[in-house]
């Protein structure tokens, strides 16, 4: 594997530990007692999938993934994550729901699962860890059915370039993958104070043209692509959260903050 991936996945395996101590991102509790991970936005967008075959990439470990087994589907979680997949599956017992969970990075997964699906599902947090689109394009045709649906709702590629100034929104990053983007910092999305152990990161950006592109090129169809002015975490210090949930930045609803796709294979 890549060695930047390398990095990233000693990050991911620790974040685990972090993730499961921070309840308002993360609510184990509530999800031991029944409920579900899944916002409604991927409920009505994704539909009915009761009795269908559902591929969760980049899953964590396995929230939205037994969320989706609990609403029907049968379903396979995969991540590059040691220490993401153990916990998935040690939950998937717990909580009674079957699943079946693959570690492996996303690149290679078609070397590691058979069978296809569906319905492929990935959200919120994901692109900005692959450092090519056009094989993640190829990664989700391999895996759909004919006639499946590719579904993701993700961070919108605008607000990857946005950063906070005097508490002012500013433009400061390249909103085109201008390659990898290291970085070496604590925190996460979920508990901005943590002080980590591994520090350094890779991500890149990519605008939405190359992710329509990589699943166009990949032979599927575009079906919709929607745009919304609010995230599902605090990603500047001055995004203020909703009673729905959803962080915005104050004053600013006219800067697209999420998106949402929907692709589907002949
Ligand atoms: C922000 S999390 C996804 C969060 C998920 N939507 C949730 O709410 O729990 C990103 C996930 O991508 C995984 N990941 C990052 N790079 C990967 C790769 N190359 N292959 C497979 N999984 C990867 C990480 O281990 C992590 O679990």
């Amino acid at each position: 594997m890549d060695a930047r991936l390398e990095t990233n996945r000693a990050l991911w395996d620790e974040l685990v530990s972090l993730h499961v101590r921070t309840p308002h991102a993360y609510d184990l509790e509530s999800f031991r007692a029944g409920s579900s991970t899944l916002k409604a936005i991927e409920v009505e967008e994704v539909g009915d999938v009761q009795g269908r075959r559902l591929l969760h990439l980049q899953c964590h470990f396995g929230m939205d993934t037994l969320s989706w087994a609990r609403r029907g589907a049968q379903v396979v979680g995969a991540d590059f994550s040691a220490q993401a997949i153990a916990l998935a599956r040690r939950l998937s017992e717990e909580v009674g729901v079957p699943a079946r969970f693959v570690c492996s990075d996303l690149y290679e997964l078609p070397k590691r699962l058979d069978g296809e699906f569906d319905v492929v599902f990935t959200s919120y947090g994901v692109l900005c860890w692959l450092p090519d689109l056009v094989r993640w394009g190829e990664v989700i045709a391999h895996f759909l059915a004919p006639g499946g649906l590719f579904y993701i709702v993700e961070q919108h590629p605008v607000g990857g370039m946005l950063s906070e100034r005097g508490g002012e929104l500013v433009a400061s990053g390249s909103y085109f993958d201008s390659g990898a983007i290291e970085e070496t910092k604590d925190g996460s999305y979920a508990d901005r104070n943590a002080v980590l152990e591994n520090k350094t990161s890779y991500e890149w950006q990519h605008p939405l043209s190359d992710i329509i592109n990589a699943l166009t090129r990949a032979g599927l169809r575009v079906e919709f692509l929607h745009e919304f002015p609010f995230c599902m975490f605090q990603w500047l210090p001055l995004m203020v959260r909703g009673e729905d949930g959803w962080y915005r930045v104050p004053g600013r609803e006219n800067v697209p903050l999420l998106f949402s796709l929907k692709a589907s294979k002949g």
